[in-house]
């Protein structure tokens, strides 16, 4: 009995100014192993006619030093939030408001190039990521031996039959024209796969926008005309464009097409290698091979096709000189696109 009546003038004695300090309280009167414990086991050795009052009184002992504990806690955080008390915050103030998101730099410029191309009358059409051979390569006319087939351009995901992830989004251009009928005027924009070391210049997973339209009596003038109207729309409109002769399996004849350089408007700097010109997109009349292929008539329809990489176009505009960062998700540099649409 004296042992507890100790007891319970030590917990009442008993502070706790540090969690280590609550933790040994914790563990002297309510643990398991606390001296109350030890008096629980005790309990059978008291005579029975003292067995009553003994048991009451540890509970009691028990109830207290539940309670203490309880309020040792509740101090301790009562003084760690001293310094909160002591300012006097003002509830009724307008917040300074949250953090408002953006588009990706990316998904501005697709926007953008969609928006464009829209208002010429062009829908924008989608196709599969995963592909076959046939959608990727053979529709396009590409030979058989065709280095773009080999192994480090593309990434296999089952051999004979191929199926890859597609290399260019020229793939929906062949979806399109196999399963519907002409006329066709249609953007695809796209996540495209090669296998590149990933590095500032190179990335094995980017973005493109293939263009295609196809009618009766469509001419390379017309090719000409929209990507022009597209190059002042998109960069400015005193941009001169330029094609150059190219090649393409599936466009004849084709061209790269340039537009002049709007950060030093043909005077030369870093950007355009001091040439005054960027290169934009690869374009050409579709091959009467590729039409047939898809089971259009190659006598009496005509095409244009042409491809762009959107990341080469953000580069572009935005002067992003490092792919890597398009993937990074580092907000220092999205934020940046705020408010760029
Ligand atoms: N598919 C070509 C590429 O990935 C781009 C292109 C598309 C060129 C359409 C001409 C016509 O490089």
């Amino acid at each position: 009995m004296n042992k507890v009546d100790q007891l319970i003038e030590e917990i009442a004695k008993s502070n706790a100014t540090t969690q280590e300090e609550l933790e040994q309280f914790r563990l002297r009167y309510i643990g398991k192993k606390s001296v109350l414990g030890e008096l629980f086991s005790e309990l059978k050795n008291v005579p029975n006619d003292q067995k009553k009052e003994f048991g009451q009184k540890i509970n009691h002992v028990k109830q207290l030093a539940q309670e203490k504990f309880k309020s040792l806690i509740d101090q301790l955080s009562d003084e760690g939030n001293e310094e909160l008390n002591q300012q006097h915050i003002d509830l009724t103030l307008p917040s300074s408001g949250g953090e408002s998101g953006s588009a990706h730099p990316l998904n501005v410029v697709r926007m953008k190039i969609i928006e464009i191309f829209e208002r010429l009358g062009f829908n924008v059409s989608d196709g599969p990521e995963i592909e076959d051979d046939w959608h990727n390569f053979t529709a396009l006319n590409f030979p058989e031996n065709h280095p773009a087939r080999e192994m480090q351009d593309t990434f296999f995901i089952e051999r004979n039959p191929d199926i890859l992830l597609r290399t260019h989004t020229s793939n929906v251009q062949a979806r399109l024209m196999k399963s519907d009928k002409p006329p066709f005027r249609s953007i695809m924009p796209g996540r495209v796969f090669r296998n590149e070391a990933i590095s500032a210049r190179a990335h094995c997973v980017f973005h493109q926008v293939e263009g295609l339209y196809v009618d009766e009596n469509v001419s390379f003038a017309d090719l000409k005309q929209t990507l022009y109207h597209f190059a002042k729309e998109l960069f400015s409109q005193d941009t001169k464009i330029r094609f150059r002769p190219s090649y393409f399996p599936f466009t004849e004849p084709s061209a790269e097409i340039d537009i002049s350089c709007h950060i030093c408007k043909g005077d030369g700097c870093q950007l355009c290698k001091y040439t005054g010109w960027v290169e934009i997109a690869g374009s050409g009349m579709v091959d009467p091979n590729v039409l047939e292929n898809c089971g259009i008539d190659s006598e009496k329809y005509t095409g244009f096709a042409f491809g762009m990489g959107i990341e080469r176009i953000t580069q572009l505009k935005y002067r992003v000189n490092d792919l890597r960062l398009y993937t990074e998700n580092d907000v220092r540099f999205l934020k940046q696109f705020k408010t760029a649409h």
